[in-house]
């Protein structure tokens, strides 16, 4: 397995929108490693998602794990929600925008289907964190990100504030 580079924003390829995946590429190992080298990855960050166009990969699916000891890994490909039921607010980050963190109000509850990682349809209810963070990751197929939902002038903040990350970090390479 190997760490896959995470694009970080503003990096325009993340505004990259994501093609469907063929369901008959799916068992193939050139991309099942693929989804390997995401969860490893994304456990490494440390991050409990991760889209593939984080990695620069721009089709349709995504791994999480929310639990705490890494024992829930999932694989939505194709994800498509079917229905949302109420709001929650929940204080997000993402490996594409290190360190920053805010409130987002998403749906509280939803109604997704999707492909396994073995390409079977799948079809899940779920709410709260794993809700946040499908509909955070199903977000990313799109070409948005978290930072998106915030005022324009907190988002020049933070591009700010990660220019400096960067500029600190390269300095003291
Ligand atoms: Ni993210």
């Amino acid at each position: 397995m190997a760490l896959l580079p995470i694009l970080e924003f503003p990096d325009p390829r993340l505004r990259t929108k994501a093609v469907a995946v063929d369901p008959a590429q799916v068992p193939d190992p050139v991309f099942q490693r693929l989804l390997d080298d995401m969860f490893e990855t994304m456990y490494e960050a440390p991050g409990i998602g991760l889209a593939a166009s984080q990695v620069d990969v721009h089709k349709r699916f995504m791994v999480i794990d929310i639990s705490e000891d890494k024992s829930a890994p999932m694989v939505f490909i194709n994800p498509e929600i079917l229905s949302r039921e109420g709001e929650q607010v929940y204080q997000e980050g993402c490996l594409s925008v290190p360190g920053i963190f805010a409130d987002v109000t998403r749906a509280d509850s939803i109604d997704v289907r999707f492909l396994d990682r073995s390409g079977q349809p799948q079809r899940l209810q779920v709410d709260g964190l794993l809700a946040v963070c499908i509909q955070h990751e199903m977000d990313h197929l799109e070409g948005k990100l978290f930072v998106d939902y915030l005022s324009p002038l907190k988002r020049e903040m933070v591009r700010k504030k990660l220019a400096k990350q960067r500029k600190l970090a390269g300095d003291a390479a």
